[in-house]
């Protein structure tokens, strides 16, 4: 064994780690036995969190070691600015030698992009960093709205992204659009957004979609015993559609996929029913 595989260093001294936990969506309920082990052990356990019961359990999981992010976030300062400052608290930690656990809602690496680059550079620095896996916002709507992936086929996006990057849709598939609420402003509100460019996404999405199209704007549940939302709205009534940041849309095929009949015929189980 290595002296990086027992976790110290050459002279003895523990060497800081880095995990990734997500809490779910619902914080009680969707944390993960894994998640929770982690959050336990941890020397320090860094913490973003949306909701305040979540932030209960998690600080509860680590009374001493507990230390919340969310006040990099700021009126107005570009989110990537508070992403860096996330990403250097917590090598910080992990330098200091310190086991250090980060604790973010849903996923911590679905659109989340502190964790990873964090434990990128963790491990550039020869320190031990993992994600583990845990309920993404996505995950929920599949639960919430009947949706498996299998039947249509799935593209997820980043509405910005999307928008921007002259992304391709198959029709044929359940699109699914992320921070919607939240389109071409790149900085931290803690009311609304600026969504003064959700005319231009209207516009990308009817080169695919018939205006009239029904989408779903959703909202998974974040208290144990409440509903989630499901609101069916049609396309061309994005505008004013009243997304939130915590809405995501769902947009549902707006057609059947076009089967290849040449491939088909070649499967080898469909020969041998042939026969
Ligand atoms: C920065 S991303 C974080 C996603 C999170 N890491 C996850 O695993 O779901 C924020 C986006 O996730 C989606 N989201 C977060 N909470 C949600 C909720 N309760 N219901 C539906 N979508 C949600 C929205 O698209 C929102 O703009």
């Amino acid at each position: 064994m290595s002296s990086s595989d027992n976790g110290h260093s050459q002279n003895g001294e523990q060497r800081g780690s880095l995990t990734a936990v997500g809490t779910g969506i619902r914080a009680v309920g969707q944390l993960t036995v894994e998640a929770i082990a982690h959050m336990r052990a941890a020397d320090k356990l860094l913490y973003c969190v949306g909701d305040p019961i979540a932030e209960h359990v998690v600080k509860s999981m680590n009374e001493n070691g507990a230390e919340s992010m969310f006040h990099y976030y700021e009126e107005n300062k570009p989110r990537a600015q508070t992403y860096e400052q996330m990403i250097q608290r917590m090598l910080e930690c992990v330098r200091e030698g310190m086991q250090t656990c980060v604790a973010l809602y849903g996923h911590p690496g679905v659109f989340a992009w502190p964790a990873h680059e964090a434990i990128r550079r963790a491990r550039g620095e020869g320190y031990e960093a993992r994600m583990l896996p845990a309920v993404s916002a996505e995950d929920c709507l599949f639960a919430d709205c009947g949706i498996d992936p299998a039947m249509t086929g799935c593209q997820s996006y980043e509405a910005t992204d999307f928008m921007i990057n002259g992304r391709v849709i198959d029709t044929s598939s359940t699109v699914i659009l992320w921070q919607i609420g939240v389109l071409g402003d790149w900085s931290f509100k803690t009311g609304a957004y600026d969504t003064s460019s959700m005319p231009l996404l209207l516009e990308r999405l009817r080169l695919f979609y018939p205006a009239n199209h029904q989408a779903i704007v959703y909202e998974a549940a974040v208290y144990p015993g409440c509903k989630p939302t499901i609101r069916p709205i049609p396309l061309f009534s994005l505008p004013w559609s009243g997304v939130t940041a915590m809405s995501t849309l769902c947009i549902p095929p707006a057609r059947a996929p076009a089967g290849d009949p040449s491939i088909y015929a070649r499967l080898p189980q469909y020969g041998q029913q042939q026969r």
